[in-house]
């Protein structure tokens, strides 16, 4: 999960400058965000600080020596690694923020298990060649938001543009050797569902424990925020989907138009650099598909997935990936 410390204030200021010093290479046509798949973008576009956690609450998670209080956290410039005997050794620009190049450590917003967050897509045992070439992908800007107000491709690609090769092998190595682990997605189908509203990139809990109708959408929010922002690897993610949706989806995945089995294996779990879609958090699948569909992703590898993306609704979105989320990674 992105990290308190380094996200405060200064890093406000630093991701300002990123953006304003990248421009993309490519500026293909400009792709939309259609109001039916509208939820899988929260955005809240006035810009307030990133949540600091309570200064003298303790913190840990399971399987974790370490104990840090919220102040200590607050703190903190490195991402921490509460789970070093998890996974292997990382690669510096994994572990530790390059502040004279302005770039933040990936295990920051990725997680050091490569887990991923409701805002941030998990790559922990995604294949290396994969996981490189998305970051060639950024850099050369084939990869960007169908959303300009939820600019964090933008973002993402400042970040890419500044890596050397060695940089990104090393990362792409490590996040490859890491044991598969997204952060565990819980999928209610429900007709009703809390009401929410954006903070930063992601959805929260409106205050009051008012409910209203879930309509055609997926709504995901963190189980436990704080456990999540610390960077906790077994943090839920607990994701609402209408009646039905899950069944719907596994027809449309095995059976439909463009069976996604095909290519990414009788088990969902991806196959060669064909990346796995089983057990994501449904947002980051419901925007690579979107932003795949609308023109913003592109990239050589992408023309395969081009059609089978096009091809589905914001409505099949819905069910397609509340299936996809449901299964086991
Ligand atoms: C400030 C937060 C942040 C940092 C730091 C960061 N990322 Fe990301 N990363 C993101 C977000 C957000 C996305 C999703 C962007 C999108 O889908 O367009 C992403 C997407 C990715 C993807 C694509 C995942 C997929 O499933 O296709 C890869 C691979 C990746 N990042 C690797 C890295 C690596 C390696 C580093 C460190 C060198 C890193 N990231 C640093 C936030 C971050
Ligand atoms: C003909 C082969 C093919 C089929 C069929 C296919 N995909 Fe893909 N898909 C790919 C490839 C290749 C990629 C990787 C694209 C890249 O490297 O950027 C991909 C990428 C994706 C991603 C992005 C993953 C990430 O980590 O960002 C999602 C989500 C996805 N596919 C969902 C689906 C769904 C849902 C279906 C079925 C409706 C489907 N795909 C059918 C080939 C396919």
């Amino acid at each position: 999960m992105r990290w308190v410390g380094i996200v405060g204030l200064q890093n406000i200021v630093a991701a300002t400058l990123f953006m304003a010093t990248f421009t993309p290479a490519v500026s293909a046509e400009n792709p939309t965000v259609s109001s039916n798949i509208r939820w899988a973008y929260p955005v809240l576009k006035e810009k307030t600080p990133y949540p600091k956690l309570e200064p003298t609450v303790e913190y840990t998670v399971k399987g974790s020596i370490r104990v840090l209080t919220g102040d200590q956290l607050n703190l903190m410039d490195d991402p921490v690694d509460w789970t070093p005997s998890e996974h292997p050794v990382p690669p510096k620009i994994v572990a530790h923020d390059d502040r004279d190049r302005k770039l933040e450590a990936c295990g920051a917003c990725h997680g050091m298990k490569g887990q991923g967050g409701i805002d941030v897509p998990d790559i922990g045992g995604l294949p290396a060649n994969y996981i490189a070439e998305q970051l060639h992908e950024f850099a050369k800007g084939r990869r960007r938001s169908s959303d300009p107000d939820r600019d964090v491709s933008g973002r993402m690609a400042a970040f890419a543009s500044k890596l050397s090769e060695s940089e990104i092998r090393d990362a792409a190595r490590y996040f490859s050797s890491v044991t598969r682990s997204p952060l565990p997605v819980r999928v209610i189908e429900a007709e009703r569902v809390p009401a929410t509203r954006a903070n930063h990139d992601w959805l929260e809990l409106v205050p009051g424990g008012v409910s209203e109708p879930i309509g055609r959408r997926v709504i995901e929010v963190a189980e436990d925020f704080n456990q999540m922002w610390i960077g906790d690897p077994n943090s839920g993610i607990e994701a609402y989907v209408p009646t039905g949706a899950i069944a719907r989806g596994k027809a449309l995945v095995h059976h439909g138009a463009n069976p996604c089995i095909t290519c990414h294996g009788p088990t969902l779990r991806g196959v060669g650099k064909v990346p796995p879609l089983a057990g994501r958090a449904p947002y980051s699948l419901a925007r690579a598909i979107w932003d795949i569909k609308s023109g913003a992703r592109n990239g050589a590898a992408v023309s395969l997935m081009k059609k089978p993306a096009s091809e589905l609704t914001a409505d099949q979105i819905v069910d397609v990936v509340a299936y996809l989320a449901s299964l086991t990674p």
